[in-house]
């Protein structure tokens, strides 16, 4: 079976074609430059670019893959959590394409096609585990029993880490998306010469928070007269609090659950320190770390087309109403369930 995975929750606008006997066929991404002007993302312009880009990179797809478009047999696409606007453009092209070559369309959810991410590739992590998805949006940490059967363990009530990476490094004086640069700036900062609180690890659960930490840094930035050195430290110190805050939190939803793998996912997990100190904690409890390639960190298709393969039996919907959940919980997508329910 070949499918067409289309993503365009935010600020990428990505197509591929996976086929489920050959794995990835073929994979195009557009990151809409244009919102580093801002500094983050400007919803409208992202619709706007998707709708520019999307007709285009499927067509340059199927040349490059020497497909034709009745090859396919199925087309999922992102449905949520996301920005509305942006994933419309990606509903209503993957559902009207669908319609048009009489095939199936499929619903994805975003944060499920992330924490699948780690099974695209030769040594799968099989179920049950525990997730941490670390993305701009999200920071979470998932029970994951099988395809659907997902539970919460902890949730962050402010600000992603992401997202504290993406503000602090424009603070730095660093481009959006800022997480890739600021850890680069880091490599240059000498440990010791600051040190920030990690937040809400005396607070027993598995809840994040960091806003408090985003403001402590924004004012120490702020007063102070950073030159590139200092600059290079305070990254360095911010990346230390977020991680050992992500490492510990990970290690007690391990104690908690008795579970002995964990998965990191999202673009976050692309970080090589977080990797590595995960590792560390990991080994020191006779667990077992699994985590994505690189390119499957941040937002990509393959991820939707990959987990559009566990729902092409069970949530195919071919009436033509269209619908995306901008706010949809990975708890909320059972394998039979239907979005449109
Ligand atoms: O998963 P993703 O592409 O999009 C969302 O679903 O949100 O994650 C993007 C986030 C951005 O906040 C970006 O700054 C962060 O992942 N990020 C990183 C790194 N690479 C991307 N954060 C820290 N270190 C990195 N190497
Ligand atoms: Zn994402």
């Amino acid at each position: 079976m070949i499918i067409l995975g289309i993503e365009t929750s935010f600020d990428e606008t990505c197509v591929s074609l996976y086929d489920t006997q050959k794995g990835l066929i073929d994979n195009i991404q557009y990151s809409q430059k244009i919102h580093n002007y801002y500094g983050g993302v400007v919803p409208e312009l992202a619709s706007r670019y998707h709708i520019l880009k999307l007709k285009k990179i499927i067509t340059e797809l199927f040349l490059k893959s020497l497909l034709k478009y009745n090859d396919i047999n199925c087309i999922a696409y992102t449905a949520g959590p996301g920005l509305i606007g942006s994933l419309m453009i990606g509903a209503v092209v993957g559902k009207s394409l669908a319609y048009t070559l009489k095939i199936p369309s499929i619903a994805i959810n975003h944060i499920e096609g992330h924490l699948l991410s780690p099974m695209i590739g030769k040594n799968k992590p099989t179920f049950p585990f525990i997730a941490l998805i670390v993305s701009g949006g999200h920071t979470q940490l998932i029970l994951a029993k099988g395809i659907g059967l997902y539970k919460i363990l902890g949730d962050c009530i402010d600000d992603a880490a992401g997202e504290a990476f993406d503000k602090i490094a424009k603070l730095l004086g660093l481009d959006y998306p800022g997480g890739k640069m600021l850890e680069k700036l880091a490599k240059f900062g000498t440990s010791g010469n600051y040190f920030f609180p990690r937040p809400m690890l005396k607070t027993p659960g598995l809840e994040f928070s960091f806003s408090g930490l985003k403001t402590h840094v924004t004012k120490i930035i702020n007063n102070k007269n950073c030159n590139e050195q200092k600059k290079a430290d305070i990254a360095l110190a911010f990346e230390d609090a977020i991680i050992d805050t992500l490492v510990l939190k990970s290690q007690r939803a391990l104690n908690i659950t008795g579970y002995n793998k964990l998965i990191i996912a999202g673009g976050v997990s692309s970080n090589k320190s977080l990797r590595l100190k995960m590792q560390k904690m990991v080994d020191k409890i006779n667990c077992k770390l699994v985590y994505a390639k690189k390119e499957f960190c941040t937002d990509n298709s393959v991820m939707i087309a990959y987990a559009g393969i566990f729902r092409f039996n069970y949530n195919i919907n071919d009436n033509l109403s269209i619908l995306v959940k901008p706010k949809w919980s990975i708890e909320e997508t059972n394998l039979v369930q239907d979005i449109h329910k």
